[in-house]
């Protein structure tokens, strides 16, 4: 892969806050990936795993206790590689006597874009994120969903090359969710070449989503692959209905086979054979577990 096509580069990345006099708090452990152009990637983990860390060191807001991370070869503390990104915070909050448009305005300016510039771009993005019927209403009363959509909106007016979404759907309802999943997928499509990471705690995002996947577990990256290859490392399943309703699975076409010929065999009634859909779930379960059994063999 050449430079020029990665946008975010980490090379063994860690951090360790301190929590008090004696104690520190490793977040991130030696972690190194990089992403090339373009992609959709999902970083998943538990709470408190260290993903917000990692993309707040992404940002430039944490420095890196060990370890260099460049965003399109630049340097993460700089300005010039700021500049590169636009950011979804865990949690955003907007001045709640602004209106949705005064927002935008007020986010431009900070990029110091011309006046004419913010305000034809903030109408153009509070359309893209289904907000412009609503611009001149005051945040106060928008919902969780709409607040989310309009930080959305905000993180791309400087037309950002790379997005950083930190847990873009938590707290929303599951209408909430496929509404911002959409506008990411959006999103992703109005802006070409941008690349996009997010976070999320919740399998079904990233695999409808991300062209990659990320798992990290207590500051470790136990994961970072393409969703294809994940996918297709996963073994093929398969459901046999038999008669009264009753149905096996089986991990293999040659145990599919030699089931099948064994039933016909016992004269048993076959009623219907479904493959298994293929999900992320089955294969970052069974990839950590043989992460786990190696390390286990290492030890011993
Ligand atoms: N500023 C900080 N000071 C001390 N500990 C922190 C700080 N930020 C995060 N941590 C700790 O680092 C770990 C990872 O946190 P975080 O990156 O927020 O995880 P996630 O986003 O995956 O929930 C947690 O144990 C958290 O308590
Ligand atoms: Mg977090």
């Amino acid at each position: 892969m050449k430079a020029s096509e990665i946008d975010i580069s980490v090379v063994s990345v860690s951090k360790t806050f301190r929590t008090g006099l004696f104690t520190k708090k490793q977040a991130v452990k030696d972690v190194s990936f990089s992403i090339p152009r373009g992609e959709v990637i999902g970083l998943l983990g538990p709470n408190g795993s260290g993903k917000s860390t990692l993309l707040k060191m992404i940002l430039g807001f944490l420095h890196p206790t060990e370890g260099e991370i460049s965003v399109c070869g630049e340097k993460s503390q700089g300005r010039k590689a700021r500049f590169q990104i636009g950011y979804l915070p865990e949690n955003p909050r907007f001045p709640k006597f602004l209106k949705a448009k005064e927002a935008m305005l007020y986010y431009g300016a900070l990029y110091q874009l011309p006046h004419a510039t913010i305000d034809k771009k903030a109408d153009e993005l509070l359309e893209l994120v289904g907000l412009r019927h609503v611009a001149n209403e005051r945040i106060k009363g928008f919902s969780k969903g709409m607040v989310q959509r309009l930080a959305i909106a905000q993180s791309l007016i400087n037309r950002p090359r790379i997005l950083i979404f930190d847990e873009p759907m938590s707290g929303l309802d599951p209408m909430g969710r496929i509404e911002i999943r959409n506008l990411i997928k959006k999103v992703h499509l109005e802006l070409k070449d941008s690349t996009i990471f997010f976070s999320s705690h919740v399998l079904e995002d990233v695999e409808q989503l991300c062209s990659y996947v990320a798992l990290m577990n207590e500051g470790i990256l136990k994961t970072f692959s393409t969703t294809e290859a994940l996918l297709s490392s996963e073994a093929q399943r398969y459901d046999i209905s038999l008669d009264k309703e009753m149905t096996r699975t089986v991990d293999s076409i040659e145990e599919l086979v030699s089931d099948l010929t064994t039933l016909l065999n016992e004269k048993k009634k076959i009623i219907a054979v479904h493959p298994h859909r293929k999900n992320l779930e089955h294969a970052l379960f069974r990839q950590n577990e043989s992460l786990q059994t190696r390390t286990q063999e290492k030890i011993g």
